[in-house]
């Protein structure tokens, strides 16, 4: 049995939405309580999957955890594991979050590789670079990497590939660093917020780190972090899917609950395409947008636009009268998902790492299927937009990253609701 979203599309979007806590800020958080034997009390942790998934993780590594109304309070027990199971990192890969931690604090640890995911490999390559530059030995094999120190010590670390910085490469070596001896510099250090977040609270934690919010970082390790009470930062990502589909089909739609400045980019791009955006301090008003302008765009590391946002903004080229195109810079293959918009209508064309996308009147609905998260998210749009009736399948996918979000349409007017099939 699985669950699928159906939808009739051409509802209006109005009244307000409430922004969750950032699932990428909320999974790293969680994962650096296991640098401190003391109380770790996370607020505005959103209610999804993927959390769930890294509590079942936390658990087994040795925590106690409590989660009630977006309140999640971690606890040390005394049945301390050091190994991350297949089965876990299998289900969510963003858990070799738990690596550094894990290192750092008891000097051995056994990490599942993650292998690829739906929109193409995900190497980590990086991250173990990063551990070894901090000496930790490390073996891969029959799956884990296997790795340990007589004691981590701080280095220089260039955190970059091909396409960039790392940003959960950046969030490992950052926290390993922090329980290291001496100092470390992280060069080309990822820049998003969710990072800056994980600083913010390592910080409080009693970490010493300098450059926050830059590609530099420099941590100088102490020898124990204290317990810490945190609210973890709105998600830049939900906020930009209610966003566009404001522009698509707002009317009056305000976003409550967000930071703006996350996304300033973004909405720098939109407003120059013509779309009705109003920014206020943490809330956003947006309506449907007329006789947008073609766009051509590509995805970077922050402050740009972030390769997570890419499938909402295919969406909205569908719609776009003339032609629209769209590169990734982070995942090239990051395009699966337009042949199930092909299947609704779309005029799009993959040349490369870019997508050319010519507006079409309308959008049909059709029974499609969510690849991962963020595309199975811009299927939604799309059927929330299109002529008659959208089923969207595998929407676990969807649930992974995203707090109850047939139920956020809902109230603001679609019409949308969950089946089983
Ligand atoms: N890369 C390497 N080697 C590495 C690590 C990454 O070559 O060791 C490459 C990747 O293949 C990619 C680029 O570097 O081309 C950037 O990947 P990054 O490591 O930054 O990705 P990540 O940290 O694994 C996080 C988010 C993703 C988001 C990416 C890019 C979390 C839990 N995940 O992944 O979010 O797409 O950054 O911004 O923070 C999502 O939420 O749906 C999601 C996939």
């Amino acid at each position: 049995m699985s669950e699928s979203f159906e939808i009739k599309g051409g509802k209006k979007l109005k009244g307000k939405v409430q922004i969750s806590g950032s699932k990428n800020s909320a999974l790293v958080l969680m994962a650096a309580s296991i640098l401190t034997d003391e109380d770790v009390a996370l607020h505005n942790v959103p209610d999804l999957l993927d959390i769930h998934t890294s509590i079942e993780l936390l658990e087994k590594l040795g925590k106690k955890i409590e989660f009630v109304e977006n309140r999640l309070v971690i606890q040390q027990t005394k049945n301390i594991s050091t190994e991350a199971p297949y089965d876990l990192v299998n289900k969510m890969r963003a858990s070799i979050i738990v690596l550094g931690p894990l290192l750092a604090k008891y000097k051995k640890c056994k990490v599942s590789l993650p292998g690829g995911c739906a929109f193409g490999p995900r190497p980590v390559d990086l991250h173990i670079m990063g551990m070894k530059k901090l000496g930790a030995k490390i073996k891969l094999d029959h799956g884990y990497i296997d790795a340990e120190t007589s004691g981590l010590v701080g280095a220089q670390i260039f955190l970059a590939g091909k396409f960039g910085p790392s940003v959960l490469g950046t969030d490992n070596v950052m926290m390993a660093a922090t329980l290291a001896t001496g100092e470390t510099i992280i060069d080309s250090a990822a820049m998003e917020p969710e990072g800056v977040d994980l600083a913010n609270m390592l910080e409080k934690m009693g970490a010493k780190i300098e450059g926050i919010g830059t590609s530099t970082l420099k941590i100088t390790g102490v020898a124990k972090l204290n317990g810490v009470e945190y609210t973890v930062i709105p998600d830049r990502i939900e906020t930009g899917t209610f966003l566009i589909a404001g522009i698509l089909i707002g009317e009056n739609l305000t976003i409550e609950n967000c930071n703006p400045e996350h996304l300033a980019y973004p909405i720098e791009l939109l407003k120059n395409m013509g779309a009705k955006i109003e920014i206020k301090k943490d809330s956003i008003i947006v309506s449907k947008s007329e006789n947008l302008k073609p766009f051509t765009v590509s995805t970077s590391p922050y402050p740009f636009l972030a390769t997570d946002l890419q499938p909402f903004f295919t969406v909205l080229g569908c719609v776009i009268a003339g032609t629209s195109s769209i590169s990734e810079g982070i995942y090239p293959d990051r395009f699966q998902y337009t042949s199930e918009l092909a299947r609704m209508g779309a005029d799009i064309k993959i040349e490369g790492n870019t997508a050319v996308i010519k507006g079409v009147e309308k959008l049909t609905g059709a029974e499609v299927m969510a690849s991962d998260l963020r595309a199975g998210a811009a299927l939604v749009l799309a059927g929330l937009i299109a002529d008659g009736k959208t089923v969207v399948d595998r929407i676990y996918h969807i649930d992974r990253g995203y707090e109850k979000l047939e139920e956020k349409l809902s109230v603001l007017g679609a019409d949308i609701k969950r089946v089983e099939k």
